[in-house]
């Protein structure tokens, strides 16, 4: 079976960069070099609690010394960006996953247009780090309540005063929000638009891409729970180890279904996104409705917080 490997990461540096982000630099305890990541990747954080949460890469990838994640405190979240804070001190070892990426820039753009929203920044801070090395050109839009909840907001100022980059600062106004298709534009040969942020953000979005090719449209939300579509189909799990059938209805998830029934799985993004829910199977044909996991992981794999099954049913190794 494929294994899942671990990374332990040192807490090197801790910067304050809006009041309620800090951001981390992370190393090697032993001084060795970091496993790869490319921009839109991310880091699947195992806390000491117990609990999995994945926060995007933010600095630049050509280093193999560091990394860099950025953390908001969220005070009535699930707890997990408050853990942070509490013990990601200066000179403790953390564990994680390796880097994953299921927000990756398109290798074939000509131009790139990234939006980011709150702390959705922090994957597109990368693609700037990485698209001020490549020939495609690129605009990037940020959007944010004041300029002082702005994270990073030296690099972003420097990409305005580039003239590649806008901030849309909205006072928290409604009536002030930016208008996304304007920024987007129309559809043009070459052109892949990106946006990361929170779901209002992200809905508009969708509603301004409506007519893009979709393999030309990425996105990365922090939405709570994945979503389950109209056509999903009932089905069945079967528990290996105890042989328990568990139903699965239409428009409840496997991670719900599994939950319902005693089993207790490490979740992080819920959206497909980390691989933090990934469980053996052994039979059936699942819906792989992830971006974590890749072919070779899926023939043994699936993510159960999005992901179904094809067949009526899925037997499980539990
Ligand atoms: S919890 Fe992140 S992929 Fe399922």
């Amino acid at each position: 079976m494929l294994s899942r490997p671990e990374i332990l990461l040192q807490v090197a540096e801790i910067k304050a960069m809006t009041p309620r982000v800090s951001a981390y630099r992370l190393v090697s305890p032993h001084g060795e070099r970091l496993p790869a990541w490319s921009a839109g990747a991310h880091l699947n954080f195992r806390l000491p609690s117990g609990r999995a949460r994945c926060y995007s890469l933010c600095g630049d990838s050509a280093s193999s010394a560091e990394y860099w994640v950025a953390v908001q405190r969220e005070e009535h979240g699930e707890g997990g960006s408050l853990e942070v804070a509490e013990t990601f001190a200066r000179g403790v070892v953390v564990r994680a996953d390796p880097p994953r990426n299921g927000f990756p820039l398109a290798a074939d753009a000509k131009h790139q247009v990234l939006i980011a929203g709150g702390i959705g920044i922090t994957p597109i801070v990368a693609m700037i780090h990485h698209l001020r090395r490549s020939k495609a050109t690129y605009a990037v839009h940020v959007c944010a309540r004041s300029l002082k909840e702005v994270a990073f907001r030296d690099l972003i100022q420097a990409e305005v005063a580039a003239g590649r980059a806008a901030l849309h600062l909205d006072g928290n106004d409604p009536a002030r929000r930016p208008d996304l298709a304007a920024m987007i534009g129309a559809p043009t040969d070459g052109t892949h638009v990106y946006a990361c942020g929170p779901a209002g953000l992200l809905k508009a979005f969708a509603r301004a891409t409506e007519s893009w090719p979709r393999e030309r449209v990425h996105v990365e939300g922090f939405a709570p729970e994945a979503r389950q579509s109209e056509g999903d189909r009932p089905f069945d799990v079967t528990i290996a180890s105890t042989g328990k059938t568990i139903h699965v209805p239409a428009g409840t998830t496997l991670l719900a279904a599994l939950k319902a029934a005693g089993h207790d799985i490490a979740t992080s993004c819920r959206q497909g996104i980390c691989g933090s829910c990934m469980v053996p199977y052994s039979d059936g044909e699942p819906d792989h409705r992830d971006q974590a996991l890749s072919d070779d992981e899926r023939r043994e794999f699936l993510t159960v917080c999005c992901s179904r099954a094809r067949s009526p049913g899925l037997t499980l190794d539990l």
